[in-house]
């Protein structure tokens, strides 16, 4: 990898500061005064009221909080004692201002009841606050100062409050000085130029850092801008930042505020290849056959679509963040849904806010007017998530790159929380329909029903909230046709939330009627959420297939969360109507390395595991059997215990359970395990349950056990699978 350093240039008015700062870090300038160290074993003189500061300066981190840091010895002022929700303040004794500056270290939570103040002739004359304000961030203090030479040769006291309660609801101060000597603190508006001669910038993350506003500005044109955690020292991993679309432009990165010794923008390097990357796929908590990104976060797929031989799937994609935030469409192809190429963010934020969901469909007739050369356009509908909240689009003939269409939005605002526009061609009607997800006022969620003939145009032409106010939907609706059992004179339209739960229906192009709302979908362990089927998989396929976000945390790893593995849908008829089931596609086949079948007609309690012999790190476990006299039959996966509960009928994964009826008197599982998790199909795929779970490397054991009494099996087989990113 070759690391270009091109010129770098720090721009601020605090230059000199930045200098001298290093000095006083050490808090080493001789004429410094100083007002308080909490190093004692009281706050004495310091008075202290309520119950958030204890008796004492603390020695660091309290009890239940996050690791404490940047305070200077042993003390410091931490009104986390007893927790968030403790109050209470501390006074100093009065004191003379005899210095330019007084400055000292700050951290907690960021509110105007949380502070240190400075009084003077009894009135609040500076304040100064943490800077945390949301889930997650950082226990870090950092120095901060006032320029008090106003005040010069003033009586004054300080004054430190925690009036707050609940998330943050705490302040940390700690080495308080009066110094002549203008203190490092936060430099604003710090830039760095480069000559983009390579495809990616490197940018440093580390993850729980404060967020910086980072803005890309090309020829002095703003970009995009991203909220980033920073890292001023050595990174928990770097971010790619693909700068390909401006080579040999100038680029100037900005970062909003920064301390002035950090080396978040001097550690930046460039190279075309992903930095890191010797371990790229390979790392320990890497689902192998399930989609993650490179690097940063993913939640919700987006714009999945059959197109030009490849699937497409987009995805909510941070790349500059281990957690949700900065939304992109990030982009994968594949051949087969099985083996992914990442290709880089196709829809990046712009003035109308950060790219949320949505969907893709191929335009084959070109009512848009966006195909070229007799190609038809591939479009992509998408929520900017600004204020107002809109509906974009954006079209590619390539399937490679992406413009964002001039007349956006195509949807104005209808209320807050309006987004997630699925969209497909209806054909009876000969128009595009569109479901998109709206809050109403009060809270009522509801799918709203559009058509376009052009996808530039849309008018509304319905609302479901479900049958009798039972609002289910959730977020990225998706709707689509199914026929029952396979017969193609009985469809039905599903209406699906994102939590999976659905509706049965009719639909005109207009309006759907709903037969059967609210019914219950994955099993799993909140663990699947925000699905969307496959727009475009031609006719002579007709299959209808979904894929999911997994919330598989992967901590420690330079990327987050991934998606399921590709379902087919199917709707089956059941004594309650038709219902909706999931199996994995077959293109999961071409994973198989090595298969082992078990040819067991009967399994006892004392019958010794069948699958003592297999030992497998990615496993596909498929059996049929008649649970006989057996109370339970227990498959054990890497750990997972999935064990089948045969008077209830219930499915338990790992103490999780489901109902899980036989279907002709048998049990069919098919049983997924990866790195991240399990996927477990019972019931013919009436029941699915994905459930987030970390297998302990070693342990590569299989084992299948019948409790209480005799189970018949039809069939039981091993397939150990190999990884979709390594040829091994
Ligand atoms: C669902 C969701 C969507 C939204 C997206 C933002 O997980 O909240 O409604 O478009 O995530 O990332």
């Amino acid at each position: 990898m070759i690391n270009q350093l091109i010129h770098m240039k720090i721009i601020t008015s605090q230059r000199l500061a930045l200098a001298i700062g290093c000095l006083f870090a050490t808090g080493l300038h001789a004429n410094d005064l100083l007002i308080a160290d909490f190093e004692g074993d009281t706050y004495a003189p310091w008075q202290v009221t309520g119950d958030a500061f204890g008796t004492a300066p603390a020695k660091g981190t309290l009890s239940g909080q996050m690791h404490v840091e940047g305070f200077k010895g042993k003390g410091l002022v931490n009104s986390f004692f007893k927790g968030d929700d403790s109050t209470g303040s501390l006074a100093s004794p009065e004191f003379r201002i005899e210095r330019k500056f007084i400055a000292f270290l700050i951290g907690g939570g960021k509110s105007d009841k949380l502070a240190l103040q400075l009084l003077v002739d009894g009135k609040v004359v500076r304040s100064a606050t943490g800077p945390n304000e949301k889930q997650g961030g950082s226990e870090s203090l950092a120095w901060e100062s006032w320029d008090v030479a106003e005040f010069s040769g003033k009586m004054a006291t300080l004054r430190i409050i925690d009036d707050a309660k609940g998330g943050w609801g705490h302040i940390n101060v700690d080495h308080i000085v009066q110094t002549d000597v203008k203190p490092k603190g936060f430099a604003k508006d710090v830039e760095r130029q480069f000559t983009a001669t390579t495809r990616y910038l490197h940018i440093p993350i580390k993850n729980d850092a404060p967020k910086r506003v980072v803005t890309l500005l090309v020829d002095g044109q703003r970009v995009v801008r991203n909220d980033i955690e920073l890292a001023d020292a050595a990174p928990d991993w770097w971010a790619p930042m693909d700068v390909s679309a401006w080579k040999g432009k100038t680029l100037t990165l900005r970062v909003d505020k920064l301390h002035a010794d950090s080396a978040a923008l001097s550690s930046i390097e460039q190279s075309d290849a992903l930095k890191d990357a010797g371990n790229l796929y390979r790392e320990p908590l890497r689902g192998q056959f399930h989609f993650s990104p490179m690097r940063g976060w993913n939640n919700d797929p987006n714009g999945c679509v059959f197109y030009n031989g490849e699937y497409h799937l987009f995805f909510q994609h941070n790349p500059y963040g281990w957690g949700w935030g900065n939304m992109h469409w990030g982009h994968a192809v594949s051949r087969d849904m099985v083996h992914w190429e990442e290709l880089g963010d196709k829809l990046a934020p712009d003035d109308m806010g950060p790219m949320f969901s949505g969907s893709a469909v191929v335009d084959w007739n070109n009512t848009s007017g966006f195909g070229k050369d007799g190609k038809p356009p591939l479009v992509l509908i998408y929520t900017a998530a600004g204020n107002p909240t809109v509906q974009g689009i954006a079209y590619s003939t390539d399937g490679r790159t992406f413009t964002k269409y001039g007349g956006n939005p195509v949807l104005k605002q209808i209320t807050g929380g309006n987004r997630d526009p699925k969209v497909m061609w209806h054909e009876p009607t000969k128009k595009w329909v569109m479901v998109l997800y709206v809050t109403l006022p009060g809270g009522k969620h509801t799918v709203h029903f559009f058509t376009s003939p052009n996808l530039r145009e849309w008018t509304q032409t319905s609302i479901t909230d479900g049958i009798a106010g039972t609002a289910y939907l959730h977020e990225c609706p998706d709707f689509f046709e199914l026929s029952v059992d396979g017969d193609a004179t009985k469809k039905k339209w599903v209406l699906l939330g994102a939590d999976t739960a659905y509706g049965i229906g009719t639909f005109d192009g207009a309006r759907f009627a709903p037969e059967q709302s609210n019914i219950r979908g994955h099993r799993g362990r909140d663990a699947f959420y925000a699905p969307q089927s496959f727009s475009d998989i031609p006719a002579s396929d007709g299959r209808r297939i979904l894929i999911g976000w997994w919330r598989t945390e992967t901590k420690g790893m330079p990327f987050n969360q991934s998606m399921s593995v590709p379902l087919e849908l199917k709707l089956t008829q059941t004594v309650d109507g038709p219902r909706m089931t999931y199996t994995p596609v077959r293109e999961l086949d071409s994973l198989r390395a090595k298969s082992h079948k078990f040819d067991i007609a009967t399994l006892k309690p004392e019958d010794k595991n069948p699958l003592a012999g297999v030992q497998a790190e990615l496993v596909e476990l498929r059996a049929e059997f008649e649970p006989g006299d057996a109370s339970e039959v227990l498959f054990t996966v890497r750990g997972a215990a999935i064990v089948f509960d045969a008077k209830k009928q219930e499915l338990s994964v790992n103490g999780h359970r489901a109902p899980a009826p036989l279907r002709d008197g048998k049990q069919r599982l098919i049983i997924l395990c990866d790195r991240t998790g399990v996927e477990v199909f019972a019931s013919d795929g009436l029941t699915f349950m994905p459930m987030a779970f970390q297998p302990k490397a070693g342990d590569l054991a299989l084992k299948v056990e019948a409790k209480g009494g005799t189970a018949k099996f039809q069939s039981l087989q091993v397939h150990e699978l190999k990884s979709a990113w390594i040829a091994r």
